[in-house]
């Protein structure tokens, strides 16, 4: 479903779904790129790291403490008042369901205070459509999803229109970095943590397995891969070469398996002659230089383009949320003050259910 929309919209996006709380104001139009006129992130990181990573409770509380002095400042950053705006998006989920109240509860607020149309969002979608947002990417694509909560392949061939090829079968990918930082005493957010120690260390040291890359379908599997990761530091202790070299292995195993997968997946889209030449990575783990030095290369081997938004632009933000409501609204796809916040909430809608799969 490709917009026709003619008209230039700006939106306010507001994001608070885990542990970042995020506004942004964007304007554009479908198909895209659009200007960010704004975009603030404050970072929960340093609340969280004492646990080792992100507290339900203490993340809800902290987004009510701050979520409206970063409302204003997106605001104020890009120029533009209330009353300019368009519409007020807002991550509605899945997430962590106290952040997602607040911030949805703020974006209902600021839309009857307005009087401008609410876009209650799934943040998923918003990772999925920030290749618009930064290169205009056409439908259909390619989408490799990876973040803290979910590791997918789908297509997506248009607003609110995603077929979902593989999911992971255990841990999503943002996980397994978190989980093998914590194993290797690296800290919290573990996937930046993993990647400079990796840039240090020895890839060939270790040859940890890669679950499921032999298997039929697209699914994922990290959970064999972070068990032996816990063996190699119960047998080799962790001194700081270890760490390193167990941290690339590491990397590169999970890269390969992420690989793999995706090039499977540019294959069966080529030989089912869809029209589709473009993978589109998002999603916190978009962030790591070693994955998309790889997808890049499998992608030329298959003749498609390979579109990673920018690191700040791939983990969480206001500007995606902002971009996502600018695409639904010049759609007409708007929600009322009944809109809810949902703890899950899969982009394909059909394979809800499915047993194994994470939402
Ligand atoms: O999309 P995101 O910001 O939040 C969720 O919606 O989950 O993704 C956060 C995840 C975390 O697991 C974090 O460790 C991972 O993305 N991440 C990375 C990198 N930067 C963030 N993983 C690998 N390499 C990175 N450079
Ligand atoms: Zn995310």
């Amino acid at each position: 479903m490709e917009s026709d929309v003619t008209q230039e919209l700006t939106v306010l996006g507001l994001e608070t779904s885990c542990d970042e709380t995020a506004a942004a104001v964007v304007r554009g139009r479908a198909p895209g790129p659009g200007v960010i006129l704004s975009n603030i992130v404050s970072s929960q990181i340093a609340v969280h790291r004492p646990y080792g990573g992100v507290v339900p409770e203490i993340a809800a509380r902290a987004h009510v403490e701050i979520v409206d002095l970063i409302v204003a400042q997106a605001l104020d950053d890009a120029g533009v008042m209330l009353g300019e705006l368009d519409g007020i998006a807002v991550t509605a989920g899945p997430g962590l369901i106290g952040g997602v109240a607040v911030g949805l509860t703020t974006a209902k607020g600021l839309a009857l205070a307005s009087g401008k149309q609410l876009i209650a969002l799934n943040h998923l979608e918003a990772h999925a459509l920030t290749a618009r947002l930064t290169d205009g990417v056409a439908f259909p694509f390619l989408l490799l999803l990876v973040s803290g909560g979910h590791c997918q392949l789908l297509i997506c061939e248009g607003v609110g229109r995603f077929t979902r090829l593989g999911t992971t079968i255990d841990d999503a990918a943002g996980e397994a970095f978190d989980k093998t930082a914590k194993l290797l005493g690296l800290g919290f957010p573990g996937g930046p943590a993993i990647e400079t120690a990796a840039k240090l260390g020895n890839a060939k040291r270790f040859r940890f397995p890669r679950p499921l890359v032999d298997g039929e379908g697209f699914d994922f599997s990290f959970s064999g891969l972070k068990s032996a990761v816990r063996r190699a530091g119960e047998v080799e202790g962790l001194d700081v070469v270890t760490v390193r070299d167990i941290a690339a292995s590491f990397q590169a195993a999970a890269v390969d398996v992420l690989t793999q997968r995706s090039l499977k997946a540019m294959r069966a889209m080529r030989e089912r002659d869809l029209n589709m030449r473009c993978l589109v990575v998002a999603g916190g783990v978009a962030a790591n230089e070693s994955l998309s030095r790889s997808l890049r290369a499998a992608a030329v081997t298959e003749g498609f383009d390979l579109v990673v938004p920018r690191p700040s632009l791939c983990t969480d933000n206001g500007a995606m949320v902002a971009w996502a409501g600018i695409e639904r609204l010049g759609l007409g796809l708007t929600d009322g003050m009944s809109a809810a916040a949902r703890a899950r909430w899969p982009l394909d809608q059909r394979r809800q259910g499915v047993p194994g799969a994470k939402s």
